[in-house]
């Protein structure tokens, strides 16, 4: 089964509401590691709307799993994730206006820029992925440039299901589902590992944690949602017992 990355920036976008110093992300990455997450994500944007800079040395210091930083691919990011050294680097394109990330990175057209940043990533020793729309010619580009991992965005999938009912088995909700399964596997063949993510839920959850070769997915928004009632600790336990539960039952 593929492992659960607990994503969390939204801690610190309530934090940011009053700028102040609680709720604080790095507690929460320990609380999600006491749930059994085997990541955390955080995502520090160019506009630092909720991760800070001085989060990341707290972070680094209390998170015992794998530290996973998302970036937008400018030399500025770069440096830091060098400096901070993360299991991985998660290359994602940002908007200035986006209330979050909205599409997958367009390494088709971003090659040049891309390969001297993946080049200096490379060198230092940190991993980088690619976050992408599952469309076998972005893989492809991927693959070419040097990335070592792709994540699949299943935004699509995740609005088909809520959009159709939550029906699994309309055909546009398994039309998008058969597109991270293909490229899943596109993604294997090209040597690469492949991860998922975006809009993932308890509800959605299944049918894309029963994808044989996928290796993590990275979620934030509907765990973080969740930790309200019950605890980010249990909100995790949650999770990773929706993603273990067989998709027919
Ligand atoms: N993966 C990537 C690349 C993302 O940008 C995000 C959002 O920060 C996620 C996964 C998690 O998405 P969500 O918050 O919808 O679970």
């Amino acid at each position: 089964m593929a492992e659960l990355c607990v994503n969390i920036d939204h801690v610190a976008t309530v934090r940011q509401a009053r700028r102040t110093w609680e709720p604080d992300p790095a507690w929460a990455a320990v609380e999600a590691q006491l749930g059994g997450a085997a990541g955390i994500t955080f995502h520090l944007r160019e506009d630092r709307r909720h991760m800070q800079d001085d989060d990341l040395g707290r972070l680094k210091d209390v998170v015992t799993v794998r530290l996973n930083m998302e970036m937008a691919a400018t030399e500025e990011m770069v440096e830091i994730a060098v400096g901070l050294q993360p299991q991985m680097a998660m290359l994602v394109p940002e908007g200035r206006q986006e209330i979050t990330t909205e599409g997958g990175l367009d390494v088709i057209a971003r090659q040049a820029e891309l390969k001297p940043l993946l080049a200096r990533l490379g060198d230092a020793g940190i991993p980088v992925s690619a976050f992408i729309d599952a469309c076998p010619a972005q893989i492809q580009a991927a693959a070419e440039c040097g990335f070592g991992v792709c994540e699949l965005h299943t935004g699509p999938y995740a609005e088909a299901f809520h959009e159709h009912a939550r029906n699994i088995g309309h055909p546009l909700v398994s039309a998008e589902l058969e597109k991270i399964r293909d490229c899943t596997r596109t993604v294997l063949d090209l040597g690469m590992s492949c991860n998922a993510g975006h809009g993932l839920n308890y509800a959605n959850v299944t049918a894309i944690a029963s994808i044989p070769g996928l290796s993590e997915l990275h979620i934030g928004h509907s765990i973080v949602s969740r930790s309200i009632f019950v605890g980010i600790r249990e909100a995790t336990r949650d999770m990773l017992r929706c993603m273990a539960t067989p998709p027919s039952s």
